[in-house]
């Protein structure tokens, strides 16, 4: 989808933690216009080592670090996270990565606007270790999930899904890198029915 003048801006935000290959995907869909009139208002990280704040100043994109350390609970990053997303007038946040449990009060204020990606078919393989686990569980197809936050983790209406399929000559490092490969895919496409 190319660019079209009529439709008003959309502001997302890309929450991340680490190495921000699904931020990049996003940036690149920015640029090719296949998000429409869309801009990358802001990239958060609560790690300041984080390789995906170079790629969003490689963007010119505006970043900013929450250290979850510098909080005396979740409440308190949350809110921070909150009015940061506010100035920065973000319509739609964007999980990528982001390796921090968020408040229900938080989610509530940005349900049905917030999207979060997973490395498994949802609701299979819940966790921090999902391709691990489906690798180790012995299941034949796997793949990446990208659905709606609600309180709960990993949870929430399904936006999009691709299914990758585990061969038997798969280690766990060479399925990572089928499934990151399908992720940059399935969250072009979510944000799209999200987006335009
Ligand atoms: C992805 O596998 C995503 O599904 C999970 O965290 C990883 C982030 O990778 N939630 P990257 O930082 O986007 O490269």
């Amino acid at each position: 989808m190319l660019v079209n003048e009529k439709m008003p801006q959309r502001n997302i935000a890309v929450l991340i933690s680490g190495s921000g290959s699904n931020l990049q995907a996003i940036i690149d869909a920015c640029k090719t216009g296949k998000l429409g009139n869309t801009k990358i208002c802001l990239v958060i990280s609560n790690k300041a080592d984080a390789y995906g704040l170079e790629r969003a100043k490689k963007a010119n994109i505006e970043t900013k670090v929450i250290s979850h350390k510098n909080y005396s609970d979740r409440q308190k990053f949350d809110e921070e996270l909150h009015s940061s997303l506010i100035v920065a007038k973000a319509d739609v946040v964007c999980l990528a990565g982001f390796m921090r449990l968020l408040t229900a009060d938080f989610v509530n204020k940005w349900q049905g606007r917030m999207i979060n990606i997973h490395p498994s078919l949802l609701p299979a393989f819940k966790g921090a270790n999902a391709i691990k686990d489906a690798y180790e569980y012995g299941v034949k197809i796997t793949g990446c999930t990208v659905h709606y936050v609600v309180p709960e983790m990993d949870s929430g209406p399904i936006i999009c899904q691709k299914a990758v399929v585990i061969e038997p000559n798969d280690s766990q490092e060479s399925l990572a890198q089928k499934i990151h490969q399908q992720e940059h895919i399935a969250y072009i496409e979510a944000l799209q029915s999200v987006l335009i």
